[in-house]
């Protein structure tokens, strides 16, 4: 496995092996690898010849007073769980290999980034969106894998790659949980015994959502006060947002139905987590 800190060194590599015609999957992350990571990198390394993992904790994507300085780092340890999964080469850029001259050009999603994080995190999808408009012009990928429980960023980088013809082909996989059903996170590391059980209940609530909406309940207002009860139950819960959104529109919906998602941001002390699930499958 290699690893490659610079952005024109990375454009040769995957230049040379496109023109030898190998299929590129590409896995960009923000490092500190987990499950979620895995269930990504396995499904790379199953469908292409070549699989580029980058490691970029992207300083445009964090607002003040978030987490960016505290993010966990790690790339001996990323490397070698990278290697386990049968990546080709880490690319690793410094922020100064990213944003040599600042970065005047931004790539603007509309809409989508209105709702959920979007409203709770300005500035956040535009940070996103344009550091993996630069990582898809410098990896050149055929394929890129992001997991479904940042739901929301998924759909704003396929509305991005259609509406701008990027010829990469997005895949969303689905969000890998503990056994305990907390979803992995990279965050979960600040989490202490006592917060991360008091987490839990992100789960929860979207079980007893899942159970009521199964059972007939499809009111919206009705299974969102139910789960807001539910995490009101935990002493250090401040609820950032919860809502059921059409999963394309990403619009709240008044009734559910097979397209309803019902998604989570909650804060527990310092840390910030979010999931979500469709309100009509089985979790
Ligand atoms: O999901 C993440 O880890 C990040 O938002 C991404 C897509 C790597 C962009 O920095």
């Amino acid at each position: 496995m290699e690893t490659i800190t610079s952005v024109s060194q990375m454009q040769e590599f995957v230049l040379a092996a496109r023109q030898q015609g190998k299929i590129i999957g590409f896995v960009p992350t923000m490092g500190y690898l987990h499950q979620g990571h895995f269930s990504l990198m396995e499904e790379g390394r199953k469908c292409c010849d070549l699989l580029v993992l980058s490691i970029f904790v992207n300083p445009t994507q964090f607002g003040q007073g978030e987490d960016f300085d505290s993010y966990p780092r790690d790339l001996s340890r990323d490397s070698k769980l990278a290697a386990s999964a049968g990546v080709d080469v880490i690319f690793a850029p410094t922020p100064e290999q990213m944003y040599p001259d600042g970065c005047d050009t931004n790539v603007h999603v509309a809409k989508l980034t209105e709702n959920l994080c979007g409203a709770s995190r300005p500035g956040h999808f535009d940070g996103v969106t344009t550091v993996v408009s630069k990582l898809f012009n410098i990896v050149q990928p055929h394929k890129a894998f992001f997991g479904m429980k940042d739901f929301q960023q998924l759909a704003v980088i396929k509305k991005m790659v259609n509406d701008l013809n990027m010829t990469v082909d997005v895949i969303g996989m689905p969000i890998v949980r503990e056994k305990d059903g907390l979803a992995m996170s990279s965050r979960n590391t600040y989490l202490t015994a006592n917060l991360r059980q008091q987490g839990l209940s992100l789960v929860d609530s979207i079980r007893k959502v899942i159970a009521r909406a199964q059972a007939g309940e499809k009111c919206a207002s009705v299974l969102i006060t139910m789960a807001k009860q539910r995490i009101a139950q935990e002493p250090d819960a401040v609820v950032d947002y919860i809502q059921i959104c059409h999963d394309q529109t990403l619009k709240d919906v008044a009734c559910v139905d097979e397209h309803s998602v019902i998604l989570l941001a909650v804060r527990f002390g310092l840390t910030r987590l979010i999931d979500n699930h469709y309100v009509l499958r089985e979790l």
